[in-house]
């Protein structure tokens, strides 16, 4: 029989379910951009570093809280600890990341729906719906609005089938689409002509970059949202892994997964932009910097796409069908952390806990959409530039200096019997509990003062 709480049915399932979370809007669009505008290859490199260094041993401390506890995010952190006060702060730090996964989907939501806006507006322009068309991408309130419901109403829908039929399921699925898109789209881009500038603006290191102090916070901001961190995106997913599999092994797979697209977008979005230049699409702001963001997706991109005929719109909506598969395998994610929560504290039935959070977050979404200069910069920062690493940092703490390291060793050996002469239980404890920390805290600290 299944288990009733939900569990995926196979490790690819899995991987491909985390990797949906973790491969968003920040892999394709962010990384590729920051890459760009911060010495190319030496933000690649920098950011490799963090990943590896701090970003993997932080998704470890998740999945692994996770499979031991089989629990929603707060009750996990909450079981963990003996006493009383530390149990106070599992319970604060668990609905932290409630709130926090709650607060980036309000804003991710709005700008996924962009992305759908964009993806039906060219074929329905080819097909000579012309006004809606149009509609679809101009940024106006009621456009922005009605794009984020039917964006939210897709995540819902995903999310009220569980884990198995909803999000596995759609993973699955989807997955495979995003990847192969992806590839085709980079080697179709690379052989057109101005390419080969911005391979070269992406893979040359700019090495005096390296050493401005945003960088730093930027790079690790990157990894962590990349990573889908410290809101219990990964620690919901590690909670419905069976006890069978190899937890370092597929975490490894998910974070390499991740950064490899990540990775991979880089060489369709800088060749792009350069051919676009070629073309005579403006690519510079008027300091000279490349321009990214919003400029990119939605002004430099449409323009590369309409110098190129018919294949435009079949490349246009290729792209942003891209970008909305990888927005949706992320929000499912997110939406499943409070969800998971209300059912199994408050004892709601998935299609009331779906119906209910995804309620909540859609009007918060609309009331960014109706204050938008004020509210999605603020929202957006609060959540991914600290609350993240934040969460990240009290994350660690639990798994490197609550958890008793014996029973975290019995974890890691219900499915090797080998773990403790292993090379991860010789590290990965340091890290957790020392460097993870230190240096995560030390970045934000920085950037706050
Ligand atoms: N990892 C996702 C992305 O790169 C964003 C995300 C953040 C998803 C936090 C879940 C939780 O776009």
């Amino acid at each position: 029989m299944s288990n009733p709480r939900g569990e995926f049915r196979s490790r690819l399932g899995f991987i491909l379910a985390a990797a949906g979370s973790a491969v968003g809007l920040g892999n394709i669009w962010g990384f590729p951009t920051q890459a760009a505008s911060n010495g190319g290859a030496a933000f690649l490199i920098t950011y490799l570093m963090l990943a590896f260094v701090l970003a993997y041993p932080a998704l470890m401390a998740e999945l692994l809280i996770g499979r031991h506890t089989h629990q929603n995010m707060v009750t996990a952190l909450e079981s963990l600890p003996e006493s009383g006060p530390l149990r106070s702060l599992g319970r604060f730090t668990g609905i932290g990341g409630l709130v926090t996964a709650s607060l980036i989907l309000s804003f991710y939501a709005i700008v996924a729906g962009w992305m759908l806006g964009f993806a039906a507006s060219y074929p329905l322009k080819a097909m000579g719906v012309t006004h809606t068309a149009e509609w679809l991408i101009t940024f106006d309130l009621p456009r922005n609005a009605l794009l984020m419901l039917v964006f939210m109403g897709l995540t819902i829908a995903v999310v009220l089938g569980g884990v198995e039929d909803g999000i596995e399921r759609w993973s699955r699925r989807l997955m495979p689409l995003l990847i192969a898109t992806l590839i085709a789209l980079s080697a179709y881009v690379l052989t057109l002509e101005g390419a080969l500038a911005g391979l070269k603006a992406y893979l040359l290191p700019d090495f005096s970059k390296l050493l401005s102090r945003g960088l730093l916070i930027d790079a690790l901001g990157s990894a962590f949202f990349s990573l889908s961190l410290g809101v219990g995106t990964m620690l919901i997913y590690g909670s419905y892994l069976s006890d069978k599999e190899n937890i370092p092994r597929v975490g490894a797979q998910v974070a390499l997964v991740d950064i490899g697209i990540a990775v991979l977008a880089g060489f369709l979005i800088l060749p792009a932009m350069y051919v676009a230049d070629a073309r005579g699409v403006a690519i510079f702001n008027s300091s000279g910097g490349l321009l990214s963001e919003d400029t990119l997706i939605f002004t430099v991109l449409p323009a590369l796409f309409e110098t190129m005929g018919s294949i435009g719109v079949t490349l246009a909506t290729a792209f942003f069908v891209l970008m909305s598969i990888a927005a949706l395998t992320s929000s499912i994610s997110m939406l499943e952390v409070p969800v998971a929560y209300l059912i199994e504290r408050h004892g709601l039935t998935r299609h009331h806990a779906t119906f209910l959070t995804g309620a909540c977050i859609a009007a918060f979404s609309s009331l960014i959409v109706l204050n938008f200069g004020s509210l999605f910069g603020w929202v957006i920062t609060v959540s991914t530039r600290y609350g993240q690493p934040l969460l990240g940092i009290l994350i660690c703490i639990f798994a490197g200096w609550v958890w008793r390291r014996d029973a975290l060793l019995k974890e890691l050996k219900k499915n090797d019997p080998d773990a403790a002469s292993g090379l991860f239980w010789r590290i990965w404890p340091f890290y957790v509990k020392w460097l993870c920390p230190v240096i995560i805290g030390i970045i934000v600290f920085q950037s706050i003062v």
